[in-house]
């Protein structure tokens, strides 16, 4: 059962929201730190290689697919062959029930982050205030204790803002908040990087940002950061891009939008890093600390780093405190709106239920669900399941979608149907990606992991805990697409029968 589709309004809107899930959390802090720990400006050989063989080719095929199939990636599988529709039902759940938990969890972080830079408030150890101020870490994963009050104040908001711009629908709210946001996020990035430019020491940070190291490109290890940012920072084998494709009127450019999306999120990603890297220069020049002491990873470089050098700031530290958390929160809520709806459109086009309910239940549902993160041994679980999710699910996805669409459907098939309503057209190259170069660049990383994986568990962490955490939690979420799959199927053969 289907309800009525919406369509998006204009092909900008559509655009806009594409590349708002694209660029989030991880195009501000993820991407300039694999730069530079990766060989700095030469890491832009593997990572624009990972976009041509793997990001691009997967994201023409997700928006060809959506909008072939006019459906969510759990519907336009089975419309592949019924066999496939969990294809489609598990990246949903695991963005869902994965991402989604710690991805609203670091927003809100990042909201009360925005509270607290009005008047500078992690004080003079950025460092203590927020592993044991703030998050009142525990010790390891097994010491979970209870949410903490404040930052469960900060998810609720993220949530309720989820909610307001999703029960508006495709053209009122998603389209409407990411042309909003993006221009907003664009300015403010903008006015980080002049500030950053300004400041003692950036000419420094830019040169560690961008020096590069060529001998880095013999380590394999490097390309796989390469192919894993890609995947995440396009959200591809998120099933959001066959979604938000399956709202296209049918004369749509799949190509050009591919394209334009693709390169707008490396684009901003190298743009972003120069604000973050010219600051983080000011900050070793104005401390005397070396760079490698400076600059830490994650998280740690967004709330320890950056707070360190807004203190340091001569003018108006608060307003570019403002400017960093809102950036953060602008560029994590158009990803976490694609997201949701990309779930909450799944469920419309199999239940045939209503938006406003499905969206108002997935969105309590998920705010409970996303608890466990604000736990004070939250930080260790986010840490494990989003390895597991990005390394293993969304790997595992992106192959098995060139696979099924290259030879159960025909790669041919949906190139032509591609080039039939666009501009650029693309040749039979793009059949080789889908069909044999991306699916074995896919696998040759997965056999990489699962080596290092072997060798040694991820992070240090116990090795019970990575099993069950990490692994546990991705084969939850495979449980529950394979339960909604079989139900389905279930559902089908009464209907059948009611028939006979
Ligand atoms: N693509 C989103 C990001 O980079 C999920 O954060």
């Amino acid at each position: 059962m289907t309800t009525e589709r919406e369509q998006w309004r204009t092909r900008r809107g559509f655009l806009f929201a594409a590349i708002g899930s694209a660029i989030g959390l991880g195009n501000i802090w993820r991407f300039s730190y694999m730069t530079y720990t990766n060989g700095g400006a030469a890491f832009l050989i593997p990572y624009i290689f990972a976009l041509v063989t793997a990001g691009i080719p997967i994201l023409i095929l997700e928006f060809g697919l959506g909008h072939r199939m006019g459906a969510a990636a759990p519907l336009a599988f089975r419309r592949i062959h019924q066999r496939w529709e969990i294809l489609g039902w598990w990246p949903i759940i695991f963005i869902m029930l994965g991402i989604q938990l710690y991805y609203t969890v670091i927003i809100g972080w990042c909201v009360d982050y925005l509270a607290y830079s009005v008047r500078l408030a992690w004080g003079t150890d950025a460092n203590a205030f927020f592993f044991k101020q703030f998050l009142q870490l525990s010790a390891g994963p097994w010491e979970v204790g209870k949410p903490v009050g404040l930052i469960v104040l900060g998810v609720a908001i993220v949530w309720a803002a989820n909610w307001l711009i999703c029960t508006k629908g495709i053209q009122k709210g998603v389209e409407r908040a990411c042309q909003v946001f993006m221009p907003l996020l664009f300015i403010l990035i903008t006015l980080l990087i002049v500030r950053g430019f300004t400041l003692p020491g950036a000419k420094q940070g830019l040169l560690w940002y961008l020096k590069p190291d060529f001998s880095r490109l013999t380590d394999l290890g490097v390309w796989r950061s390469a192919y894993s940012q890609t995947f995440f920072s396009l959200s591809i084998a998120f099933g959001i891009m066959i979604t938000y494709a399956s709202y296209l009127p049918r004369r749509s450019d799949i190509t050009g939008s591919a394209i334009i999306t693709a390169f707008s999120d490396a684009g901003f990603s190298i743009f972003a890093g120069l604000a973050v890297f010219t600051t983080l220069g000011f900050m070793a020049h104005t401390s005397g600390l070396p760079f490698e002491k400076v600059v830490t990873e994650g998280i740690g470089l967004a709330f320890v780093a950056y707070p360190r050098a807004i203190n340091a700031m001569p003018y108006l530290p608060a307003v570019f405190g403002v400017a960093f958390f809102l950036a953060l929160i602008l560029a994590g809520l158009s990803s976490s709106v694609s997201i949701l709806e990309a779930f909450a459109t799944s469920l419309m086009d199999e239940y045939g239920i209503g938006r406003r309910l499905t969206i108002t239940l997935s969105c309590l549902g998920g705010f409970f669900l996303s608890l466990i993160f604000t736990t004070r041994g939250g930080l260790f679980w986010l840490d494990i399941v989003d390895h597991y999710i990005l390394q293993y699910g969304l790997v595992v996805v992106g192959l098995l979608e060139c696979l099924v669409v290259g030879w159960v459907l025909g790669a041919d098939t949906l190139r032509h149907h591609v080039n039939s309503t666009s501009v650029i057209q693309i040749g039979r190259v793009w059949d080789f990606c889908v069909k044999y170069l991306t699916p074995a660049i896919l696998g040759f990383i997965l056999v990489g992991t699962l080596i290092e994986e072997i060798r040694a568990p991820y992070g240090g962490y116990p090795r019970a805990a990575t099993l069950l955490i990490g692994v546990g939690w991705l084969a939850a979420t495979l449980l529950v697409a394979w339960f909604i799959t079989t139900r389905r199927k279930g559902l089908d053969v009464e209907h059948l029968l009611e028939g006979l």
